[in-house]
C-alpha cells in the first residue's frame, strides 16, 4: 500500500495542525494554524486559550488539510491523531475530534505519541529526498518548547510483511521503532529558557527565533555562564558514571542567572524602554526589537544561547560516543536554532556520526510528522482502541 494515506491531526499546544502523508513518506498537504498572536501578550501558551482556538479551528484546518491533499474524509486509509504528551485540554480537542471521525467514517484509528512523531519528521524528509541514509542505533535529541529528551532508538521489528508484498502494492516494510529514554530535563525545556528570557527581556514571543537573529548580532563570550547555573541539582546521579548515566538537562539555573545578571547591571530601564517601544504591535518587525536593543542586552541573548547550544551539544555528544550510537536526529522547534544546527553539523561528523534534523517547516510543531509515525502502526495494523483518551504526561519508550 504504498498509496496509503494519512490524515493526521495534531493539536498538543498552541498549533492546530492537519496534514495528509503518503506512506510515510511524501507530504501531500500540511497546514498548521499557529495561536502565537493569541498567546503573545502573555509571553507564552495560556492553556484555556489554546483549548477554545483548537475549538473554533479543528473543522477548518482539517477541512484544508484534506482539499490541498484532494481527498475526502471517505478517501484516506487512516486517520492519526496525537495522543500525548502536552495540555491536556488541547490534546482533547484533536482527540475528540479524530476519535468521532473515525466512528463516523469507519476508518481505522491510530494514536500517537507527539514525540515520536517529531523524530518521524526526520524520517519522513529523509524518505522523501529518496533515501534513509542512517544506520542504528539512532539517537534522537528532541528539544522544543515542552521537552528535552534524549532517545536511543533501534529498530524493534520490521512489520510481519513478507518483502514480495511490499513489491506488489502491499504495504511496504517498515520498522517499528523502540526508544530508551537517556536524557531529559529536570526542570525547564530549552525551548521554555528561550521564551522565559525572551519575555524578561521584552523581546517577544515566540523567544527562540527572535533570540537566535539577535545573538548574530551579540558577542557570545561577553557574559560568562559557568557550568554551575546549567548543571541539573541531582549531582549523585551525574556523579555516579556506570551503565545506568544518564544524560539530564537543566535550564532554570541559567534563567535564574539571566535574571540576576539584568538587576545587577541596571538593565531594567533599557527593558521598560524596549517594552513601550514595541508596545501595540502583535508581532513586532525584527529589525524593530533590534533597534530597540543595546549593546548590553545583544551580548547577553548571544551569551545566553551560546551557553544553551554548547550545553545541548556536548551533553548529546557524549551521549552519543557512551552508546555507541551510529546516527544522530536533532528535532523539534529549538532544533531550528541556527547556531544549534552549525554546531551539530561541524561536531557530529568529526565523532563519526551522521547528524540529521527536519527542515524548518518540519522541526516545529505539524502533522505530517503525526502521519508519518502513523505509517509503520498502519502497517502492523496497531490501532487504537475505542475507549483510548489523550494522555497529558505520555512517555515514550523506557527508561
Ligand atoms: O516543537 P514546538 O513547535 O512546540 C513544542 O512541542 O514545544 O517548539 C516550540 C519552541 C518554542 O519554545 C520556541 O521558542 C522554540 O521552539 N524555537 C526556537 C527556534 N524556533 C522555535 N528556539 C531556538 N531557536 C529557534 N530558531
Ligand atoms: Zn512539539
Amino acid at each position: 500500500m504504498s498509496d496509503t494515506y494519512i490524515l493526521g491531526i495534531e493539536s498538543s499546544c498552541d498549533e492546530t495542525a492537519a496534514a495528509v502523508v503518503r506512506a510515510g513518506e511524501q507530504v501531500i498537504s500540511n497546514v498548521v494554524s499557529s495561536q502565537v498572536a493569541l498567546h503573545q501578550p502573555f509571553g507564552g501558551v495560556v492553556p484555556e486559550l489554546a483549548s477554545r482556538e483548537h475549538l473554533r479551528n479543528i473543522v477548518p484546518v482539517v477541512r484544508q488539510a484534506l482539499e490541498q491533499a484532494g481527498k475526502t474524509y471517505e478517501t484516506v486509509d487512516a486517520i492519526a491523531v496525537t495522543q500525548g504528551p502536552g495540555l491536556a485540554g488541547a490534546l482533547l480537542v484533536g482527540v475528540s475530534f479524530a476519535k468521532a471521525l473515525a466512528y463516523a467514517t469507519g476508518k481505522p484509528l491510530i494514536a500517537v505519541n507527539h514525540l515520536e512523531g517529531h523524530i518521524h519528521a526526520v524520517l519522513l524528509e529523509q524518505r522523501q529526498k529518496g533515501g534513509e541514509e542512517f544506520e542504528f542505533p539512532v539517537l534522537a535529541l528532541v528539544v522544543s518548547g515542552g521537552h528535552t529528551h534524549l532517545y536511543l532508538a533501534d529498530a524493534k521489528s520490521e512489520s510481519p510483511l513478507r518483502p514480495e508484498e511490499g513489491l506488489s502494492g502491499a504495504p511496504k516494510s517498515s520498522p517499528i521503532w523502540s526508544y530508551r529514554n537517556i536524557g531529559r530535563t529536570r526542570d525547564d525545556a530549552a525551548g521554555e529558557a528561550f521564551d522565559k528570557v525572551a519575555k524578561l527581556l521584552a523581546l517577544g514571543y515566540p523567544g527562540g527565533p527572535i533570540i537566535d537573529k539577535l545573538a548574530r548580532h551579540g558577542d557570545p563570550a561577553a557574559v560568562k555562564f559557568g557550568p554551575a547555573q546549567i548543571k541539573h541539582r541531582d549531582r549523585a546521579a551525574r556523579e555516579k558514571r556506570s551503565a545506568d548515566t544518564t544524560f539530564d538537562f537543566s535550564f532554570s539555573g541559567i534563567k535564574t542567572a539571566v535574571l540576576r545578571y539584568v538587576e545587577t547591571h541596571g538593565m531594567r530601564p533599557a527593558i521598560e524602554a524596549r517594552r513601550k517601544a514595541l508596545a501595540g504591535q502583535v508581532k513586532p518587525k525584527f529589525e524593530d526589537v533590534l533597534a530597540a536593543c543595546d549593546h548590553a542586552t545583544l551580548d547577553l541573548v548571544a551569551s545566553f544561547q551560546r551557553a544553551v547550544v554548547e550545553d545541548l551539544v556536548s551533553k548529546t555528544l557524549a551521549a552519543a560516543a557512551e552508546n555507541n550510537a551510529a546516527s544522530l536526529f536533532v528535532t523539534g522547534g529549538v532544533a531550528a536554532n541556527s547556531e544549534l544546527r552549525q554546531r551539530f553539523e561541524q561536531e557530529a561528523p568529526q565523532q563519526g556520526l551522521a547528524v540529521a534534523f527536519p527542515s524548518l517547516r518540519l522541526s516545529t510543531d505539524n502533522a505530517a510528522m503525526i502521519a508519518a509515525a502513523a505509517y509503520p502502526k498502519f502497517v502492523a495494523k496497531d490501532f487504537a482502541p475505542a475507549d483510548f483518551s489523550a494522555e497529558a504526561g505520555m512517555a515514550l519508550g523506557f527508561r
